[in-house]
């Protein structure tokens, strides 16, 4: 009888083990290229803490695959850039791959000052910060 409630209990501690792994698995998933890319419906701190490297923006520089930066934060603009939602037209094209401080808060001649309606939409395609 007593070896019947062990198993149970063996079984029950292998059943909550598989389920934590399973869904400690779907916050975050690689892109292949050793980033750690952000869950479909999470914004954790975890991912937003993560650190990128500007060469690493470098390499995200196509208008369907546009990385920037910000302030010292990386976002991964590249939805926002296809589904031409920018009130600035094409213009956003200059940010891809680059630190677009400048442009974004109009220090640089080709950008403009935006407004803090701007900055809160920047933070939902945030990824993480600049190393
Ligand atoms: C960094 C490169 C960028 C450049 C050069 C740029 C340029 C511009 C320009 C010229 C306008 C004015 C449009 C008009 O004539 O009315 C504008 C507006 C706007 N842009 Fe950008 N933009 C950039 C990045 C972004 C990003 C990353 C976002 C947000 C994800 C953004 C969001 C907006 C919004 C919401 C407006 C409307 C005005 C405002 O709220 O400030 N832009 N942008």
């Amino acid at each position: 009888m007593k070896k019947y409630w062990l198993i149970g209990v063996v079984m029950l501690v292998g059943i909550m083990l598989t389920v934590l792994a399973v869904t400690g698995s779907q916050k975050t998933s690689s892109n292949g290229k050793g980033e750690v890319m952000p869950s479909v419906n999470g914004q954790s701190t975890e991912i937003t803490n993560q650190q990128y490297t500007l060469a690493q923006i470098q390499a995200h520089n196509a208008a369907s695959d546009c990385w920037t930066t910000i302030d010292g934060g990386v976002y991964n603009i590249s939805k926002f850039v296809t589904g031409g939602m920018h009130p600035g037209g094409s213009r956003i094209l200059l940010a891809c791959g680059v630190d677009a401080t400048d442009l974004f808060t109009g220090k640089s001649p080709m950008g403009r000052m935006h407004s803090s309606m701007a900055r809160m939409m920047l933070n939902q395609y945030k990824l993480g910060v600049l190393e």
